[in-house]
């Protein structure tokens, strides 16, 4: 599919189909609306009253109009209330576009939907994320994909003249959305830590990123005893991978961008029982799935930062070399963990890791895990938790997700909940006490952080979902692809 911006306005252009984006308030018909509408013997203003379109945002409606007219079908698509138009409204419009277009089997399409923040090129970056990442649908593992015949040829974005520029951005960063949903939808058995360190070595040599793999015996060698105390029980190696973009210039910025890269997680030997979803814990790996996407994202974008992109790879699993609860472990900064229960794994193998981002001497570093059910249950599967050690970085995180549609809910860092993770015998559990949940979890990870700025966000929720809705299609949705890559530009 090609995807082109160009000056033709609505009212000049011919082709299959025309999709017009409407405001709430201002259903009725004028100016260039009203000049194309004349062309179309009043199909629009006639679809608007009839059928009551209220021009909700996402919402659409599609109709056939007259064989001698140059268009064979409108599309109009809701935009809610005008002094609301945020460029988020403009990607979920965009992606109503798209899998209405599909639906139809509509070869040629035209875009026409008004600019936001006054910003031509951030319309046509978010008109492409709509389009390519709703159309992008997994078909990998199936042996058989149904043929539903026409497909999309040509996607004119019109009135955005010279916005190729804006447009080839927004399919760099969607190639990272889609690389990382791919990431997240392959099972265990074909995801495994061999296989991110794979990806990160092809992503190292088709964009020239630095790259060093710690095997296992120089893990043990950096003294990793957390990371390599969950990996253990397997029989695929774990995998510490570290791929550094460095710009051509000297950096404006340096940063750092940690995930979390479980590739199942059976709970170890507190085992994943009866509808704890072990089955969905291929998702384990979407913190690294999105550091990898984000870093392929960045590697096309290019900026003036230096970015490194880090996961402890491996899998939690049980065997006779599993580790035992009640396990006592030392991690990489000396510090001992009871291990009260193996499931809470993640920050284990992020203890690791977050001692080890933090000798880089970058400016701030964002960890991102799919962590805790407990934050599921505070935000609900859209929103991840947010945590940080420095407002600036917060705020900074805040600002990059509101331009990525992707939402973040701030959570306190209650130091008095560390009182949970008091143990006995090592100088902390890895497990508290059910209440507060995310917040204990971050706090433990908090013990592994000393000179960094550091932010960690608990994207349990959002990096999966079971439903075809706005931009995303059933499986991994690439999040926070997008925040990072703005967060990283900004
Ligand atoms: N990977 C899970 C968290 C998770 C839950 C991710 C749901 C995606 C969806 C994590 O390793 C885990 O098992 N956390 C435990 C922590 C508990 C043992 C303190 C949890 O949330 O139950
Ligand atoms: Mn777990
Ligand atoms: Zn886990």
């Amino acid at each position: 599919m090609e995807l082109k911006a160009t000056d033709t306005t609505k009212v000049n252009w011919s082709g299959d189909a025309l999709a017009i984006g409407i405001f709430a308030e201002k259903t009725e018909v004028t100016g260039d609306l009203a000049k194309l509408d004349e062309k179309l013997d009043g199909t629009i203003a006639e679809l608007i009253t009839e059928t009551e379109f209220e021009a909700k945002p996402g919402m659409t409606l599609v109709s056939r109009v007259g064989s001698k007219s140059p268009i064979r079908k409108i599309i109009l698509v809701g935009l809610g209330a005008t002094e609301e138009l945020k460029l988020d409204t403009l990607r979920n419009a965009a992606a109503a576009i798209a899998r209405v277009g599909k639906k139809e089997k509509i070869k040629t399409l035209a875009i026409s939907l008004p600019v936001a923040k006054d910003d031509k090129a951030a319309t046509a970056e978010v008109i492409t994320e709509g389009i390519l990442l709703s159309l992008h649908q997994d078909n990998r593992f199936k042996s058989k994909v149904e043929d539903k015949g026409a497909k999309l040829e040509t996607v004119e974005l019109l009135e955005l003249g010279n916005q190729e520029e804006a447009i080839s951005q927004g399919e760099k960063i969607s190639s990272g959305v889609i690389l990382a949903r791919e990431l997240v939808n392959g099972p265990a058995n074909s995801v495994t830590p061999i296989t991110l360190a794979e990806t990160a070595t092809e992503l190292a040599e088709e964009y020239g990123l630095t790259l060093e793999i710690l095997e296992q015996a120089e893990c043990e060698k950096l003294g990793m005893g957390a990371y390599l105390g969950v990996a253990k029980a397997s029989d695929i190696p774990p995998k510490f991978i570290h791929l550094t973009y460095k710009p051509e210039g000297k950096p404006r910025r340096k940063l750092a961008i940690v995930g979390k890269g479980l590739t199942f997680d059976s709970g170890g030997l507190t085992l994943k029982v009866g509808g704890s979803g072990i089955e969905k814990m291929k998702m384990d790996m979407g913190g690294a799935a999105a550091t990898f996407g984000a870093a392929k994202a960045i590697a096309q974008l290019k900026p003036d930062v230096e970015v490194h992109f880090i996961s402890a790879a491996c899998e939690n699993m049980i065997s006779g070399k599993a580790m035992h609860p009640g396990d006592i472990l030392t991690a990489s900064n000396g510090k001992t963990i009871e291990v009260n229960n193996t499931d809470a794994e993640g920050r284990l193998t992020l203890a690791d890791a977050l001692v080890f981002t933090d000798k880089l001497g970058v400016e701030a570093m964002v960890d991102l895990a799919t962590l805790t059910g407990a934050c599921v249950v505070a935000l609900g599967e859209d929103i991840s938790g947010l945590w940080s050690t420095d407002e600036k970085l917060a705020s900074e995180i805040k600002e990059a997700s509101e331009l990525a549609g992707e939402k973040f809910w701030e959570m306190p860092l209650e130091e008095k909940y560390f009182q949970g993770l008091k143990s006995s015998i090592a100088d902390m559990k890895n497990t508290g006490p059910r209440a507060g949940g995310s917040i204990t979890a971050t706090l433990f990870l908090k013990q592994f952080v000393e000179n960094t700025p550091w932010a960690h966000l608990d994207v349990a929720g959002p990096v999966w979902t079971d439903k075809d809705n706005g931009i995303n299609n059933v499986g991994g949705t690439g999040f926070p692809v997008r925040t990072l890559v703005n967060w990283v530009l900004s």
